[in-house]
């Protein structure tokens, strides 16, 4: 179940298959049909290797005479942010980032990353599915080279620790807690009261193992897929962020699609998205299942309020800091409206 983490040597090794392709993000395969490749960072039993073994399916169905389509699972290419810059610059054609270090890329990115944005899980699917909401921060990172073209459900994110479990904000401080390399989860871990380890997702087991982390954050398949749950026994549902993941794709390969492909490019789109959200609520069951009673993790319900009060002050600092993100933000409060939690 354990996801392994690729070592550089693998990583360099990786690179010099992607030169002896072309080092294009479509390269020419000895079929001469052009490859696309997808890199991502989940194992192959997740949700999204699922969506995008779907993707693979409808797109070789619909142009299997151009394209010949490749998915990298397990930072086989190297980490997420290394994937960004490899689609980037077209060295691959597509891959899976956490909306997270997008906002490294572009600040609207900021936006989603923001604790406690959405009221529930409605209001977050809701607010993903909307146009108006996610179309100007898609875009905006067509100057950095690639564009999002649909997101990825990554459920939400909640602490686990190693030694003692997270009832209130003061069972952080002093803990050293994983965050994902984003000056938003900084920001979020610094009102929180512990200590923020950024760092890239492959390399958490093995901090968490060695004891250089207390503990990490992030949704349920952390803890069986990727191993977590082995070390860390105590998984509070602070329900702190639902933070998408997003398919970018390098923008000269976009740009190139003609017409009538780009439109079955856009129908695949749809086929991961929905596929991948499908195979999500399982697969969150299962590994809550797997996680309980053969790791022995214990699953513990804080109150949220104190949470929330603490990293409150984020939003006003995000609209104060990107006033041109406040008719997004208020479009996300009606869906919240709509959706309210239930209590
Ligand atoms: C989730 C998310 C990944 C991300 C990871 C992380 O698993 O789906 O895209 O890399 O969290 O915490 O880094």
């Amino acid at each position: 179940m354990l996801m392994k983490k690729i070592s550089r040597r693998s990583f360099l090794a990786a690179m010099a298959v992607l030169a002896a392709g072309g080092l294009a993000g479509c390269g020419a395969a000895d079929n001469g049909l052009q490859i696309i490749r997808i890199g991502h960072n989940q194992s192959t039993n997740h949700p999204t290797h699922t969506g995008l073994t779907a993707f693979e399916t409808y797109i070789e169905e619909q142009l299997g005479d151009k394209y010949d389509v490749q998915i990298f699972p397990s930072e086989l290419l190297g980490s997420q942010n290394e994937m960004v810059q490899l689609t980037q610059t077209g060295a691959i054609t597509f891959c899976v980032a956490s909306n997270s270090l997008l906002e490294t890329f572009s600040e609207n990115y900021t936006l989603f990353n923001l604790p406690y944005l959405f009221s529930s899980a409605e209001a977050y699917h809701a607010s993903m599915d909307d146009p108006a909401i996610v179309g100007p921060i898609f875009e905006s990172t067509k100057q950095a080279g690639f564009e999002a073209v649909t997101w990825l459900d990554a459920g939400t994110r909640n602490f686990y620790t190693v030694k003692t479990p997270i009832n209130t904000p003061a069972d952080l401080r002093g803990l050293k807690i994983r965050v994902q390399q984003s000056p938003t989860n900084v920001r979020m871990m610094e009102l929180l009261g512990g200590s923020a380890t950024p760092m890239g997702f492959g390399d958490v087991y093995t901090a968490l193992q060695a004891q250089m982390l207390d503990g990490a954050e992030n949704n349920e398949l952390a803890l069986t897929d990727n191993g977590h749950g082995d070390v860390c026994k105590y998984y509070s549902y602070t329900m702190h962020q639902m933070i998408p993941d997003i398919l970018i794709g390098n923008l000269g390969f976009m740009d190139g699609l003609s017409e009538e492909e780009r439109a079955i490019f856009d129908e695949g789109f749809q086929i991961l998205n929905q596929t991948q959200r499908e195979a999500w609520g399982t697969a969150v069951e299962e590994a809550k299942d797997y996680a309980q009673n053969v790791q022995g993790v214990n699953f513990i319900y804080p109150d949220i309020a104190p949470f929330q009060e603490a990293v409150a002050p984020m939003h006003e600092e995000m609209l104060e800091d990107y006033p041109d993100l406040a008719p997004i933000y208020e479009l996300i409060q009606a869906h919240n409206a709509e959706y309210a939690a239930q209590a």
